[in-house]
């Protein structure tokens, strides 16, 4: 059932004005929200509708678009002023909802573009002003952190739970929205020659990268109590290594694709205690220079005390239990301020089993790799090995390159193909709170051992890839971390 409203709380903070607002616009260009559709924006500022509105069009012209389409979508708005912790602005909000749009309409989306800590504040007064279920189609969307450690992830969820139900509730992850992370299901399913590949006879190690260039920005309140492996591993990594890993669904259905994605991370070894320095390493960035511009240590960040532990890079060895992949090394590393934002996936093939190349100058020749990158270029890269043109016979490694998406076709940013999701009360990308749970306690002996203290924490010059301790974590010389496609 399409929603007829769809209310954005913090709707002139950040998140909205750079991702919620551009994507509802991008989806009215590309005439996928129903005529019917309002949206309230809420937010704290003295402002009216149509001063919102001006604001809106100024901000979306920034975007690409035509005038007309502007005005289209600029009319489906209504501001609604108000502190979304203060219970008198829900009467406000009650009575914009209940006004008539065209058509039948049971349904209210309320995304939370809020601090975490006013996740729950907002779903009780919605339940205090009755805008908690409407027979159970209303939908809450959640942005990440849900929680900050594993008992604060249940908590908030048992309270989620007392006003809303599992369907009603959507956990966004916004690295499920990315056209090139679905691309890993399609790649896997939809071919052949893949699927009997993709296990521990055939692949040596896995390696997951999600790296960046940008330090935190002006973010340092949030980041520094957060830090990687809260801000990016407990989230976007598992999440995209649960979707290598998983074994085929049944169909694309939300059902199905969840329950093999939890399967992944229930099999998911233990990271034990007396085992921890070898299976992760957690390092944050001293001065250095990033794209030709110097690029100060973490602990100078604006915002960032003097004597904070807060990691900026994770690296992690996970081994998942199961017939699949027993034995094969899952790498998976994240972190700030290295030297170019890349995302990517990494497949190690194993050697030959036989070497009918031994005596010859094929001898040693690299592996096959696979390397599917998410961003910023979006390709599928495979290596392999062929014959060097000549009299000897040696091989040289061929590259087969292709972008995911030619030239002309356009890119939709994540949070689009997310909303819309939502809109059509479709939960295929959304996050099943056994997922977060599961999540949380692959992370939480990390946590326990890292909280409040700097033991072992390492460091890494701003602008590379990241400290040589995380060689360690590696099982043999030639799985060597991949930095670039
Ligand atoms: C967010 C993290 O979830 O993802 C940020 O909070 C990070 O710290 C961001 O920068 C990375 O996302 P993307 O889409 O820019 O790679």
């Amino acid at each position: 059932m399409d929603p007829c409203y769809f209310v954005i709380f913090g709707a002139a903070g950040h998140l909205a004005s750079e991702k919620l607002l551009p994507s509802l616009y991008s989806l009215e260009q590309a005439g996928c929200l129903g005529e019917s559709l309002g949206i309230i924006a809420f937010a704290r500022r003295d402002w009216s509708t149509d001063d919102w509105n001006t604001r809106l069009e100024e901000r979306l012209r920034e975007e690409p678009g035509d005038e007309e389409v502007l005005a289209r979508f600029v009319k489906r708005f209504e501001f609604v002023q108000g502190d979304h912790n203060d219970p008198a602005a829900y009467g406000k909000l009650h009575e914009a909802i209940s006004r008539p749009r065209q058509g039948v309409c049971e349904s209210v989306v309320f995304y939370l573009a809020v601090p975490p800590a006013d996740f729950l504040p907002v779903v009780e007064r919605l339940d205090e002003a009755g805008l908690n279920s409407a027979g159970g189609n209303h939908r809450i969307v959640v942005e990440k952190p849900f929680g900050t450690d594993l008992a604060s992830a249940r908590r908030l969820n048992a309270e989620l739970h007392r006003h809303y139900r599992e369907e009603q509730i959507f956990r966004i992850d916004h690295f499920l929205g990315k056209e090139t992370v679905q691309n890993l299901l399609v790649f896997r399913f939809a071919n052949a020659v893949i699927e009997p590949l993709w296990n521990r006879n055939y692949i040596d190690n896995v390696q997951i990268t999600m790296a960046e260039d940008a330090g935190i920005g002006s973010r340092a309140g949030y980041f520094d109590r957060s830090g990687t492996l809260r801000d990016m591993v407990q989230n976007h990594l598992l999440q995209v290594m649960s979707i290598v890993a998983m074994e085929p669904p049944v169909s694309l259905a939300a059902g199905d694709l969840h329950a093999e994605k939890i399967k992944v991370l229930k099999s998911i070894c233990a990271v034990e205690a007396d085992k921890l320095d070898r299976m992760a390493v957690r390092a944050q960035y001293s001065a250095g220079h990033v794209n030709g511009m110097d690029a100060p240590a973490y602990r100078d960040e604006d915002g960032v005390p003097d004597d904070s532990n807060t990691e900026t890079f994770v690296a992690l060895k996970l081994n998942i239990d199961n017939w699949r992949w027993s034995g094969v090394p899952f790498y998976l590393r994240s972190g700030k301020r290295m030297g170019a934002k890349q995302s990517m996936v990494t497949i190690r093939f194993r050697d030959p089993p036989h070497q009918i190349f031994a005596d010859t100058p094929c001898a040693g020749a690299e592996a096959n790799r696979l390397v599917l990158s998410i961003q910023p270029r979006e390709t599928i890269h495979f290596e392999l090995q062929a014959r060097k043109p000549g009299l000897d016979m040696s091989s040289r490694l061929l590259r087969i390159d292709t972008d995911y998406r030619s030239g002309d076709e356009p890119a939709l940013d994540a949070y689009a193909t997310l909303l819309l999701d939502v809109i059509e009360n479709d939960r295929g990308l959304f996050i099943g709170f056994d997922e977060v749970e599961k999540s949380w306690e692959i992370v939480q002996p990390l946590l326990d051992k890292w909280q409040g203290n700097g033991d072992g924490l390492c460091y890494y010059p701003a602008g590379s890839n990241g400290p040589a301790e995380s060689m360690r974590l590696l099982e043999r010389k030639d799985q060597a971390w991949r930095d670039t496609v």
